[in-house]
C-alpha cells in the first residue's frame, strides 16, 4: 500500500500527539506558601527542564500539544500553556507557527549542554580491537528487507510467549544450514537458542559440565569466568602448534571447551590426530567435549575444517553465534546438544520462554533461507581475506612471518626478539588499541619458553580509510629497534 496516497490516520494522529513523555512530577517542598495552581505549574516546569538538562528531552525534541500534556498529567490545559511559555521565554524550548513546540536545537546560554549517561568509547588511534566484524560491512539492506518479509509471514502466534528453546522456524533452518557449511550433524528438536555463546556456556555450567571444565591455556578470560559463574571451575590444558594437548587432560575434568577450527587466540587447527583424540577420551571417561566454532565460516583458504561434533553428536556441545559471523548486536546464538541432554538444558534455562527475541530469530531464519545469509558470508569473507593478505604481506616484507592458519578476524604477531609487556605499553602510549597473549592465560598456566606469546590484533576492525596506515603503524612498532 502507497501510504503518501492513503495515509494511516493514526499515523497522522501519532504525529500530532507528539512524543510521550514520562516526567516525574515532584511535590512542591512541604512549607511552600505558593498556592495549588502555582505549585503544580512550578513542579512540571522543573521536571521539563530536567529531563532538557540531563538529555532526556534531546534537542528538536517535538513536545506534546498542551491538550494532551494535561491531559497525562492531570493539569489545566492553561497551566500547561503557561509552563511552555515560561520555557520558550527561559530559551529551553522553542515554538514555530505550524510545527509545535520543540526542545531548542542549542542549549541556554549558561546551560550545559545535555549530558547523556552512556559511557563514551575510549579512542584510539589505531583501532585493532578484537572481538567484533567490521562494522560498516552489516547487510542493512539485506536485514530490512527480511524483516519485512518475515513479519509478513509470521502467524499471529508468533507474538505471544516463545518456544524456551527459541523459534522453530530459525531451528529449522540452522539444522540445514550448520549440516551444509559446517557438516554438523543434528534436528531442530535438540538445537537451542541462546543470546550469546558465553550465555550458553553459563547455562551449561549451572548443570551440565558437572564440577571441572578442562579448558585450553589460552581462551577468552570472560568466557571463564562465566563458567566459575555457573558453578563449574576450569583447569586449563596446555595449547600448542597442534591446538590444545589434549593428551594430557585430567581424570579430574568431566568436560573440555575447545575452539577446534582455529584456536583462540594462537589460530592454530586442532590436528587430526588429536581430534580424533579427543572423542576418545569422551568416550572412555564418559565425558563431553564442547565445541566453540566462533568464526568456523570465515576460512579464507581452499580447506575447510569441519565441526568436530561430526565426529560424535552423542559427546560434542557444538555452540557458535552470529557474533562474528553479522554483529554482536544481534544476540542470537545456538546451543547443537546430544539428544540426551536437551530435557536438562531445557529445564535450566526455565520452561517458560526463551531469551532472545524471536523478531530477530525470524529475520535471521528469513536471512538463511533467502540464500542472503550465505552472500552476506562470502562477501565478508572476501573483504577480510584481502585485509589478512595486506597484513601477512606487509610483515612478511619486515621479516616477520605471521603464523596460525588463514581464517577468522585475529591475527597473532609473533615478537621474537622482543619482551611482549614492553612492546603492548609502547602500543598502549601511542593509542594502538590491541591485546597481548598473556591476557588470554589461565591463571593456572605454567609458562615456559614454548608458551604462546605475542601481540593479538583484530584486523578486521580498523577502518577501511585508515587500514593501510593501521597496518603500517603496527609494523613499525613491532620492528622497530629500541
Ligand atoms: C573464542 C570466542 N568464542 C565465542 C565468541 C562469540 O561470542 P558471543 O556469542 O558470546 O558474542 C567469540 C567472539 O568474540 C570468541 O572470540
Amino acid at each position: 500500500m502507497d501510504k503518501s496516497v492513503n495515509p494511516d490516520p493514526w499515523e497522522r494522529i501519532a504525529q500530532h500527539l507528539g512524543v510521550d513523555l514520562y516526567l516525574d512530577l515532584q511535590p512542591d517542598p512541604a512549607g511552600s506558601t505558593r498556592g495549588r495552581g502555582a505549585r503544580r505549574r512550578h513542579s512540571l516546569a522543573s521536571a521539563l527542564r530536567e529531563a532538557i538538562s540531563d538529555g532526556r528531552l534531546g534537542p528538536g525534541t517535538l513536545l506534546p500539544p498542551y491538550r494532551s500534556l494535561a491531559a497525562d498529567v492531570g493539569l489545566a490545559r492553561g497551566t500547561v500553556a503557561a509552563v511552555y511559555q515560561e520555557l520558550i521565554a527561559e530559551g529551553w524550548l522553542v515554538a514555530r507557527q505550524g510545527s509545535g513546540t520543540r526542545v531548542a536545537d542549542t542549549p541556554r546560554p549558561g546551560v550545559s549542554a545535555p549530558t547523556r549517561s552512556v559511557r563514551q568509547t575510549p579512542t584510539t588511534d589505531h583501532d585493532f580491537g578484537l572481538g567484533q566484524p567490521n562494522p560498516s560491512l552489516f547487510p542493512r539492506a539485506d536485514w530490512i528487507a527480511a524483516t519485512r518479509r518475515a513479519l509478513t509471514d509470521a502467524p499471529d502466534r508468533t507474538f505471544g510467549p516463545g518456544d524456551p528453546q527459541g523459534s522453530e522456524r530459525l531451528r529449522n533452518s540452522l539444522a540445514g544450514y550448520l549440516a551444509r557449511a559446517r557438516g554438523v550433524r543434528t534436528d531442530p528438536a535438540h538445537i537451542v537458542l541462546t543470546t550469546s555463546v558465553l550465555r550458553a556456556l553459563e547455562l551449561l555450567s549451572r548443570n551440565v559440565f558437572g564440577d571441572v571444565l578442562a579448558v585450553e591455556s589460552h581462551g577468552l578470560p570472560f568466557h571463564r569466568a562465566a563458567v566459575e559463574r555457573g558453578g563449574t571451575a576450569t583447569m586449563p590444558v596446555p595449547v600448542d602448534g597442534d591446538g590444545a594437548a589434549v593428551d594430557r587432560l585430567s581424570d579430574e575434568a568431566s568436560a573440555v571447551l575447545l575452539t577446534p577450527s582455529h584456536q583462540y587466540p594462537t589460530g592454530v587447527p586442532l590436528s587430526p590426530s588429536r581430534r580424533a583424540r579427543v572423542i576418545e577420551w569422551a568416550g572412555d571417561h564418559d565425558a563431553l567435549v564442547v565445541e566453540d566454532d566462533y568464526d568456523g565460516e570465515l576460512r579464507y583458504d581452499r580447506e575447510p575444517v569441519g565441526a568436530l561434533q561430526a565426529l560424535n553428536p552423542d559427546v560434542v556441545i557444538y555452540t557458535g553465534s552470529v557474533s562474528k559471523s553479522i554483529s554482536p548486536a544481534v544476540r542470537i546464538a545456538w546451543l547443537v546438544l546430544p539428544p540426551r541432554l536437551v530435557e536438562v538444558v531445557r529445564a535450566t534455562k526455565g520452561l517458560r520462554e526463551p531469551d532472545a527475541s524471536i523478531i530477530d530469530q525470524l529475520v535471521l531464519a528469513e536471512l538463511i533461507d533467502s540464500g542472503a545469509y550465505d552472500r552476506h558470508i562470502r562477501r565478508s569473507r572476501q573483504y577480510y581475506r584481502r585485509r589478512r593478505d595486506v597484513l601477512t604481506d606487509a610483515f612478511a616484507h619486515a621479516g616477520v612471518t605471521i603464523p596460525g592458519i588463514a581464517a577468522g578476524l585475529h591475527a597473532v604477531i609473533p615478537l621474537p626478539s622482543r619482551d611482549e609487556d614492553t612492546v603492548f605499553d609502547a602500543a598502549l602510549r601511542r593509542r594502538f588499541a590491541l591485546a597481548k597473549m598473556s591476557q588470554f592465560r589461565h591463571p593456572d598456566t605454567s609458562i615456559d619458553d614454548s608458551s604462546p606469546s605475542g601481540l593479538v590484533v583484530g584486523f578486521g576492525t580498523p577502518p577501511a580509510s585508515s587500514y593501510q596506515a593501521d597496518v603500517r603503524a603496527l609494523v613499525s612498532l613491532v620492528t622497530e629497534r629500541v
